[in-house]
Parts: C-alpha cells; structure tokens; sequence
C-alpha cells in the first residue's frame, strides 16, 4: 500500500488481482458507457478557483450525515457483489468505513448477509433495499434490517428495468453464470484470491439465501433474483416502505427535478443524485450535470446526497461546491477493496480525505460548510 498515491492506483492493482469477469464488473458501464464516461469528463470540467494566503491552518473536513457527525462528507455507496472482491468483502469494507469514522451502505445483493455483517461490526450500517415483486421477502428483509439496528435504509430506485453490461456477457457474469476453459485458468492464476473468496462467510447472495428452496444451487438462485426485479414499482411502493421502516430513508437514483420534487413529498430525508455510475440509463446526463438543478429545487427540503465518477478529493468538493452535501463513492473503495481488502478501502478514503483537505487548503475554505460555488472558477 506504501507506493500507493491515488484511486487509479488501486485500481491498476484491483485489476493484477481479481479474476478479469469480477473486475470488469465493478468497472464498466451498460451499453456504449456514455454516461460512464460523461460522469468523469464532466467532473473533469469543472475548474476551481485559486485563492492564496488565507489562512488555511483550521482546516476540517468533519460534517454531519443525516444528523450524524461524520469525519468527512463521505459515504460507502452500495455495491454488490463485494463478497466476489475479496472474501466477507463486505464486512472488511464496513470495518474500514466505520474505524475512519464514515458510514457504509450495504447493498441488497450482497454475498455477506445482514446478520453476517451486524455481527461482525461495532457500529450500524446503513442498508440498501431492491424492492422486489416478492413484498412479503422486502418486508423481512426491512425486519431484518431493523432487528440489525441499521441507521439508514437506501431505497434505490433506478433498477426497475436493468441496463445491459456487455463486458459481463462476454465474461459470462449472466443468468445462470456461465463457465469456459479461459475463465477458469484466470482464477487458477489468482490463488491468493481464489484462497480469500473460499475463505468468505457465503458464496452466494448472503440475504436471499436461505429465502429460496435448494439455494445451494446458484443457478437457481441466480435466476429467481433476475425475475425479482418489479416492473412496476412506483411511488405507492416507496409510501409502503415508509409505512413499514420507521427510520431515516434515502431514496437513491434521482437524475430529474420532477422526480426530486416528488421524492421530497415521501417524507425521505435525503435523495442521491445517481446514475448508478453510468450503470443504468446510458445516455442519461451525469450526475454532476444535473446536481445544480435538483439541489436548487428540493435542497431546503431533503438533504442532498450525490454519487457517479468520484475518484478525488477534488471531485468530492466540486460536489459539495454544487450542491450536495455529502458524497457516495461506489468504484473508488471498491477498487481498495479488491486491492487490499480492508486496508485498501482504508487507502481509498484516506486518500480522498487528504485530497480533500488540501484542495480546501488551496482554495482558502477551512469548514466543510464553508464549500459552495464560490470556490468554482467560472
Ligand atoms: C453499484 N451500484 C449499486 N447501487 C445500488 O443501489 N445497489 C447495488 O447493489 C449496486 N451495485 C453496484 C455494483 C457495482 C460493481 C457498482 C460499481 C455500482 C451503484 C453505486 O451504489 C453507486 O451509485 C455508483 O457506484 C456511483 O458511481 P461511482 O462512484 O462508481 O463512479
């Protein structure tokens, strides 16, 4: 980890580390990867003004988080599949986030389960719900959250149809997985992973496991979670969670100010503004293209989160600069992860922190709440 400077690194190294079908998972976009790509070269953009001596000795990055404090407006957005990384992926990813202060989101599609992680961490995580057509396994699955005593329930709500990755056709990541002659001789030459991944807790999705017959069959998993994805959500369901969750709710995956404005009417305290990292619609705008104008339109009312291309400190604060008040990352711990478990995850969100802080420095801000689009040149 000593040579390790930023994201990309990690990256590089995820890459030498994880068999190529689960890299390019967490890696690439659906489709052409318009979006994918406009979420990095919009970030990109956007250009910070200078400022010399202020006096930048107090500089802080501490903020709060739906109320909470928080060492940095930092979250760990959901990612399925951590489990696949690196094994029990997503209870070191949670210890990471948790002993740097920050909170972890885990994703509905996890290898680890629930409990398997509450057991094994000392703080609550926040929990990621797909709404599937079965409501009565959603119900236990939002009981579950709670007997676990997570702090936040993440509503994603761009997933009803699924956008298309051709990388994971290729790489045979479908339903039922599909394994070839090239695939295998890639995991036999990463021992050290293939070791940590046998080593992990489950091998399968951790909370849905047990729900389905026979689940020892991961074909037959597999495809009951593909037909689970409900065509027909709509906001009725999001009033039926927050009937039936009592606590903080975020709804994930606004890219619309109509939509924003709709959300802000569920008694939700905060939305993501999210392209699921240009995973979903691709040809959607980015999602640092439309953060202004959602946070313009519903930011009294709900508290704005935002995630897609955060790869810095510096695009945690051109977030921050245009309107959010905190920000996910998806690929850039999960990057760490596969790079390191635990440490790189640890690595990722020091990293961005200390970019972070310095970017501050640089543009004579010393409070997170000082950030606004002042420090933006324009
Ligand atoms: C995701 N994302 C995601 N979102 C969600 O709500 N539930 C999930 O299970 C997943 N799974 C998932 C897997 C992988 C491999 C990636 C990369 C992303 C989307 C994620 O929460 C977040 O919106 C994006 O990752 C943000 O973009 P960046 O930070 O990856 O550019």
């Amino acid at each position: 980890m000593k040579h390790i400077t930023c994201i990309d690194d990690l990256r590089a190294l995820h890459k030498r580390r994880v068999p190529k079908a689960f890299f390019d998972y967490c890696d690439r976009g659906s489709y052409a990867e318009e979006t994918l790509r406009a979420n990095r070269e919009d970030m990109q953009a956007i250009k910070f003004r200078q400022r010399i001596l202020v006096d930048v000795s107090k500089r802080d990055t501490s903020t709060t988080i739906l109320g909470e404090p928080s060492t940095m407006p930092l979250i760990l957005a959901p990612v399925g599949l951590l489990g696949m990384q690196h094994g029990d992926g997503e209870i070191h990813a949670c210890r990471a986030a948790q002993a740097a202060g920050i909170p972890f989101t885990q994703s509905t599609m996890s290898i680890c389960s629930i409990e398997d992680i509450a057991a094994s961490v000392e703080k609550p995580f926040w929990f990621q719900l797909y709404v599937m057509k079965d409501r009565g396994f959603i119900k236990d699955l939002i009981q579950r959250a709670i007997a676990a005593k997570c702090s936040a329930l993440v509503l994603t709500v761009d997933l009803q149809v699924i956008g298309q990755r051709h990388a994971d056709i290729k790489n045979g990541m479908t339903v039922p997985p599909e394994w070839s002659l090239s695939k295998l001789l890639d995991f036999a030459s990463k021992p050290a992973w293939v070791s940590g991944v046998l080593q992990g807790k489950r091998r399968t999705f951790g909370n849905i496991a047990g729900h389905v017959k026979n689940t020892e069959d991961l074909n037959r998993l597999a495809e009951w979670t593909a037909s689970q994805f409900d065509t027909s959500l709509n906001w009725k369901d999001v009033e039926w969670v927050r009937s039936i969750w009592p606590g903080k709710l975020v709804i994930k995956g606004i890219l619309d100010v109509e939509d924003a404005e709709e959300a802000a009417k569920t008694g939700a305290q905060a939305l993501v503004v999210s392209n699921h990292g240009g995973r979903q619609l691709d040809g959607a705008p980015s999602s640092i293209e439309v953060l202004p104008e959602i946070a313009d339109a519903v930011g009294d009312k709900m508290e704005i989160m935002f995630d897609g291309g955060i790869r810095s400190g510096q695009d945690v604060m051109r977030a921050l600069a245009l309107g959010a008040k905190s920000c996910m990352i998806g690929r850039a711990y999960a990057y760490g992860l596969g790079a390191g478990g635990q440490a790189g995850v640890a690595k990722a969100i020091d990293i961005i922190q200390k970019e972070l802080l310095t970017t501050m420095g640089l543009c004579g801000v010393n409070r997170i709440d000082e950030i606004d689009d002042h420090v933006i040149a324009v």
